[in-house]
């Protein structure tokens, strides 16, 4: 499909998504466009909030075990495959790593925001002159097929940042099973997941002081706005966030504090809010050990390893298919 031909269709299915969130009961919105240029630019504001601890730890794990991992890996050709990823600052350690080791790969960032990707190039192609970098700008369906239609070498996928935490489990099911078809035996898979923790750490990590995460899920409104013609009155808007010990997630909304009828143009429709009706925008599931090992024996993997940080935050695993 051409540029022009994926961007209608991503689109089509963002006004669609929209209106099939608002108007079921309750409401919801497709967490995945959070991320346009704006929402990717907030979300690394996050990543520097003194309350955001995954990052911190993550980065922790990266500078720990970089050494172990590339040993791991082995000095076969590979390609080194990011799904979602962001500003690349915790790979960049890993990629050192491996370049100081001198191991032969490519590196293939995907990444649903077109800025995201090309400020890798920039960034990444600045620090590491002999990286060879190649860049995808898709979402994590489309950058599966790319990993299928490439399996002439062994494929190294790293899906960092507890990522997999905010698919529902049933997007969870599919894009797992989507990725365990599209490895080949011998493939690894470094996966991060943020661990059950203090609740309380969990909650205040997704609801900050600065306001940088309520500012981060209105951006989707504001983006219905632009994007779709709406005319949601965000200034009448407010965000709350909850971790839900049941469920093993937090829980991200966002609200009208009073009733408004809003027009969505691309839909040719109106949808009413009610005064404080929640309307959730994302979910962050977090995870045992136990949990995460459960998930590898499902799809097909074994657990080469866990890298965890000093406080055991958070679990970065290295997973091999079978
Ligand atoms: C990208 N993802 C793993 C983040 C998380 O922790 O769920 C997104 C995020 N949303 C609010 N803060 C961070």
């Amino acid at each position: 499909m051409n540029k022009a031909a994926t961007k209608e269709k991503y689109d089509l299915q963002f006004a669609s998504e929209v209106d099939k969130g608002l108007s079921e009961h309750p409401k919801h919105l497709p967490t995945r466009f959070i991320y346009d240029d704006e929402g990717s630019r907030l979300f690394e504001e996050i990543m520097r909030l003194p309350e955001y601890y995954l990052t911190r730890a993550e980065q922790e794990i990266m500078n720990t075990y970089s050494g172990e991992i590339a040993s791991i890996i082995g000095n076969e050709k590979f390609n080194l495959i990011e799904l979602g990823a962001g500003n690349g600052e915790k790979t960049a350690t890993l990629i050192k790593q491996l370049l100081e080791e001198k191991k032969t790969f490519r590196y293939v960032p995907i990444d649903i925001s077109e800025g995201a990707i090309a400020a890798l190039h920039h960034e990444l192609g600045r620090q590491f002159g002999n990286l060879k970098i190649e860049g995808i700008n898709s979402d994590y369906f489309e950058g599966l097929r790319w990993i299928k239609d490439h399996s002439g070498r062994r494929n190294v996928v790293l899906f960092l940042g507890s990522n997999i935490g905010n698919f529902q489990l049933d997007h969870q099911h599919l894009f797992m099973k989507k990725l365990s078809q599209c490895l080949k035996p011998d493939d690894y898979l470094l996966i991060g997941f943020d661990l059950i923790k203090d609740y309380e750490l969990i909650r205040r990590a997704y609801f900050d002081g600065a306001g940088v995460t309520a500012r981060f899920n209105l951006n989707l409104i504001h983006r219905i706005n632009r994007e779709l013609g709406a005319n949601f009155n965000v200034e009448e808007m407010g965000y709350y966030s909850a971790y839900n010990p049941y469920k093993k997630r937090n829980e991200a909304y966002v609200y009208s504090k009073c009733d408004q009828e809003v027009e969505i143009k691309a839909n040719n429709k109106s949808y009413k809010l009610e005064a404080f009706e929640p309307i959730n925008t994302e979910y962050s599931y977090k995870y045992s050990i136990a949990d995460t090992d459960r998930l590898a024996a499902e799809y097909g993997f074994d657990v080469k390893g866990h890298f965890l940080d000093s406080e055991s935050l958070f679990t970065d695993a290295l997973w091999l298919r079978k």
